[in-house]
C-alpha cells in the first residue's frame, strides 16, 4: 500500500534540500554552475542556483537537437475547432523559434525586456514564448478570454516593448476578434508598446495600424535567426498575472534555473513520462498549466507535446479527447475536472470512448479546482488508468501535492490530492499559526523555503509579495487554501480562505468583480459570491443593492451588470446573473457575510452568525433567490 520510494525521497527533499535539488539540477544544462544551490542571504526572498547561467530555450530545443532528437516531433498542433493539424520536429521548432527570436531582437527587444503575448491556442504562441526565452526577454502571456481592460492593466504593469497577438481566436459559437480588444487595451493603458506583431489567421483579417503593427509573416521575412543568450538562473523567464483579492492582478515571477530543475524533476518523477513519449496538457497557454506542461516541461524532457485548440465537448463532440489520445498516442493527459464533467454530461455512458484504442494510455491528471468523487470515479471506471487529483497554484508553477507516479504505485483516496510532493513541507495551522491535529481543518501553509520553480517574488512588488503570502504566518507561505490532512498525510483541499473562486478551473477574484459592479451608477452596494455549479464547479453570483430613489426596471439593471463584467473582465468570468436585494447581510462591524450568502444560494445549512447586524436580512436574501433562476446557463 505504501509508496516506499516516495517516503525516502520526500524525507531527503525536506532534510537536505540543497543536496536533493543539487542532484536534480544535473538533468539540466548549465553554461556555468551555481555558487550555491539555495541562497538564503536575503531571506525570506530565497533564490535557487545563484551564480549559475543557463537558457531555458536552449534546454528545451537546442539541447534536444544536439542529443539526436532533431527529427522527433516536438509539438503537435491539433485544432479540433478548425480541423487543421500541424506537426513540428524539434529541429523545425528550433528554426522557427530562432527566427522569431531574431525578429524580436531586430525590433530592439533585449535581455530583461518584456513582451506580452495575447494569443489563441496556435503554435505561434508557443514559438513566441520560446523566442523570448531564447533572447532572455521576459514574456507575459495573457489569456484570450480576458477583456481589454484586464489586458490594459497587464500592459501598464509589465511595460512591454512588443506585444504579439493574432487576428482572432475561435470559440465554438463565435470568432473572438483579438485586434479590436488589443487596440482598446493599448488606448486605455498609459504604457504604449513600440510594436505589435499580429498573426493574421485565415478566419479573420485584422486592420493593422501603420507604423505600430506588423504582420507576423512580414516581420519574420527578413529576420536572421538569433542564438540563445546566457541568462542567470535567477533572471525572470516570465511574468504571469493571476487574480489577487483586488482588481489589480498579481504579477507572478518565474525564474529560469529553479523552474527548469523543478519541471524536469516533475516530468520524470511525478508524471512518470519518458523522453520520446507524448504528453498532453489540455489547457491554454494563458494559464500556468499551459506554460509548465504544454510548452516548457514536455520539451525540456524530450517529449512530444500537444497544443490543442478546441473544447472537451462540441468540437465536434464529447469524444474529441479520446480521439486525440488515440490518434497521437498520448500516454498522459492533464486537464481540469470541469472538462471531464462536460464530457460525462454529454456522454454519460462513455460510448464515444469505445471507438478509440487507448491501450497505450497511462494516467489522467486533474487539477485547478476541487475534483468531485463522481467525476473521478466516472473517469477511473472508463479509462482503465489511474485518475490523479493533484493540487497546485499559479504561484507554485508545478504541483504541490500529488500521487507521484514516478515514485511508486499510486494510492488513491477520493477527495484527497494525496501527499506533499517532495520539496513541499505542507502544514495545517490555526488562526494563530499553531499546527493543528490531523483531521482538523485549518489554513494550508508551506514552510519556507519553497522549492525551486515557485515564485521568488511579485513583479516589481516585493512588499506586496510579503504582504500577500508571507506576513500572515511568519516562516510559512500562505497558500490561501483551507483543508486538512489525515493520519496518512493525505491532504484534503476544501476551499479558499479569500475571495478567489474557481470557475471551470479558471481562477477569478470576486473582489475584482465587485469593483466593476460598484461602478454602475444605480448600485449603492454589491457583493459577489461563488455558488456551486454542476458543470463549472463554481460560478459567480452578484447581489446588488440599489441607490435610494432608483426606480428603473431591476431586470435591466441586472442585465447591465452582467454586460459590465463581460466588458471589463471578460467572458471567462462566466458572470451570468445578478439579483437585486434590499440589503446585504453584514456583521455589526460592517463586514458583508459572503459565505453565509453563498450557503443560502447553495441551499446548504448555515448558522446565523452571532455578530450579524440584523438576521431578518437573511430571510430577504433567501426570498430574492427563490424568485430567481440559478445563475448557470
Ligand atoms: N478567448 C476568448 N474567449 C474565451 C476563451 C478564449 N481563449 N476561452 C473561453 N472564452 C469565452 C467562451 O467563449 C465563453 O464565452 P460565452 O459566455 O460567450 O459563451 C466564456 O469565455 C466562458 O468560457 P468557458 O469557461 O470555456 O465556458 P464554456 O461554457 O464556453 O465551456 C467547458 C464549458 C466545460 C467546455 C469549458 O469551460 C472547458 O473546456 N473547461 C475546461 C477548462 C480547462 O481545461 N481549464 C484548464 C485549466 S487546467
Ligand atoms: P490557479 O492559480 O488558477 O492554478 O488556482 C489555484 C487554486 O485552485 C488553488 O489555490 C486551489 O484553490 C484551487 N485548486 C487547484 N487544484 C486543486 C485541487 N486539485 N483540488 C482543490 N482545489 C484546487
Amino acid at each position: 500500500m505504501v509508496q516506499k520510494n516516495y517516503r525516502k525521497i520526500y524525507r531527503q527533499s525536506i532534510e537536505s534540500p540543497e543536496h536533493f535539488w543539487g542532484q536534480a539540477a544535473k538533468n539540466v544544462h548549465w553554461f556555468r554552475e551555481w555558487d550555491c544551490v539555495l541562497d538564503d542571504s536575503r531571506a525570506p526572498f530565497y533564490r535557487w542556483f545563484t551564480g549559475a547561467e543557463t537558457n531555458t530555450c536552449y534546454n528545451c530545443l537546442d539541447r534536444q537537437v544536439e542529443n539526436g532528437r532533431g527529427e522527433q516531433t516536438a509539438l503537435i498542433y491539433d485544432s479540433a475547432i478548425t480541423g487543421r493539424q500541424k506537426k513540428f520536429t524539434y529541429r523545425e521548432l528550433l528554426d522557427k523559434v530562432a527566427i522569431f527570436a531574431g525578429t524580436l531582437a531586430g525590433m530592439g527587444v533585449a535581455k530583461g525586456d518584456r513582451v506580452i503575448i495575447y494569443m489563441p491556442m496556435v503554435p505561434e504562441a508557443a514559438i513566441a514564448m520560446l523566442a523570448c526565452a531564447r533572447i532572455g526577454a521576459i514574456h507575459s502571456v495573457v489569456f484570450g478570454g480576458f477583456a481589454a481592460r484586464e489586458l490594459a492593466t497587464r500592459i501598464d504593469d509589465a511595460k512591454p516593448k512588443v506585444i504579439v497577438s493574432a487576428s482572432c481566436g475561435i470559440e465554438p459559437s463565435r470568432l473572438v476578434l483579438y485586434k479590436p480588444l488589443l487596440d482598446e487595451a493599448i488606448s486605455i493603458a498609459s504604457e504604449k508598446p513600440h510594436k505589435c506583431i499580429i498573426l493574421q489567421r485565415q478566419e479573420a483579417k485584422a486592420q493593422l495600424i501603420p507604423g505600430r503593427d506588423i504582420d507576423w509573416k512580414e516581420a519574420i521575412a527578413d529576420a536572421q535567426p538569433a542564438d540563445y543568450v546566457k541568462v542567470k538562473a535567477t533572471d525572470p523567464l516570465y511574468i504571469i498575472y493571476t487574480s489577487g483579492t483586488t482588481g489589480e492582478p498579481k504579477g507572478i515571477v518565474r525564474d529560469n534555473g529553479g523552474h527548469l530543475v523543478a519541471l524536469e524533476w516533475s516530468m520524470a518523477n511525478l508524471f512518470n513520462v519518458k523522453p520520446g513519449e507524448v504528453f498532453w496538457a489540455a489547457s491554454d497557454i494563458g494559464w500556468v498549466v499551459g506554460h509548465s506542461y504544454i510548452v516548457y516541461g514536455p520539451l525540456l524532457h524530450g517529449c512530444t507535446s500537444i497544443l490543442f485548440e478546441g473544447k472537451p465537448v462540441g468540437t465536434p463532440d464529447a469524444g474529441v479527447y479520446w480521439r486525440v489520445i488515440s490518434e497521437h498516442k498520448v500516454v498522459t493527459v492533464f486537464t481540469a475536472p470541469t472538462a471531464i464533467r462536460a464530457i460525462k454530461r454529454e456522454d454519460p455512458e462513455g460510448k464515444l470512448l469505445q471507438s478509440y484504442d487507448l491501450s497505450h494510455f497511462r494516467a489522467l491528471f486533474l487539477a485547478g479546482e476541487r475534483a468531485d468523487t463522481d467525476t473521478l470515479r466516472w473517469a477511473g471506471d472508463r479509462l482503465d488508468a489511474p485518475v490523479i487529483d493533484h493540487w497546485w497554484q499559479t504561484e507554485s508553477g508545478w504541483p504541490m501535492a500529488a500521487n507521484c507516479l514516478g515514485l511508486g504505485q499510486p494510492v488513491i483516496k477520493y477527495g484527497s490530492v494525496a501527499r506533499a510532493v517532495p520539496g513541499y513541507d505542507i502544514r495545517i495551522v490555526d488562526e494563530s499559526g499553531d499546527e493543528m491535529e490531523r483531521g482538523q481543518m485549518g489554513a494550508i501553509v508551506i514552510k519556507l523555503p519553497l522549492p525551486p520553480g515557485n515564485l521568488p517574488t511579485l513583479w516589481n512588488a516585493d512588499d506586496r509579495f510579503i504582504k500577500a503570502y508571507l506576513e500572515r504566518f511568519p516562516g510559512f507561505y500562505h497558500t490561501g487554501d483551507a483543508g486538512y490532512m489525515d493520519d496518512d498525510g493525505y491532504l484534503f483541499v476544501m476551499s479558499r480562505t479569500d475571495d478567489i473562486i474557481n470557475v471551470a478551473g479558471h481562477r477569478l477574484s470576486t473582489g475584482a468583480m465587485e469593483e466593476v459592479l460598484a461602478r454602475h451608477p444605480d448600485v449603492a452596494e454589491c457583493a459577489v459570491t461563488g455558488v456551486a455549479d454542476s458543470l463549472k464547479g463554481q460560478v459567480p453570483l452578484g447581489f446588488l443593492v440599489l441607490k435610494n430613489g432608483v426606480n428603473r426596471d431591476t431586470d435591466d439593471i441586472a442585465q447591465e451588470a452582467v454586460k459590465m463584467i463581460r466588458k471589463d473582465i471578460g467572458p471567462v468570468a462566466a458572470f451570468k446573473k445578478a439579483i437585486i436585494v434590499d440589503r446585504l447581510p453584514k456583521t455589526r462591524s460592517g463586514k458583508v457575510l459572503r459565505s453565509t450568502m453563498q450557503k443560502i444560494a447553495d441551499n446548504q445549512p448555515y448558522k446565523i452568525p452571532a455578530t450579524i447586524e440584523d438576521p431578518a436580512v437573511l430571510e430577504e436574501i433567501t426570498k430574492a433567490l427563490l424568485n430567481t433562476n440559478p445563475p448557470s446557463k
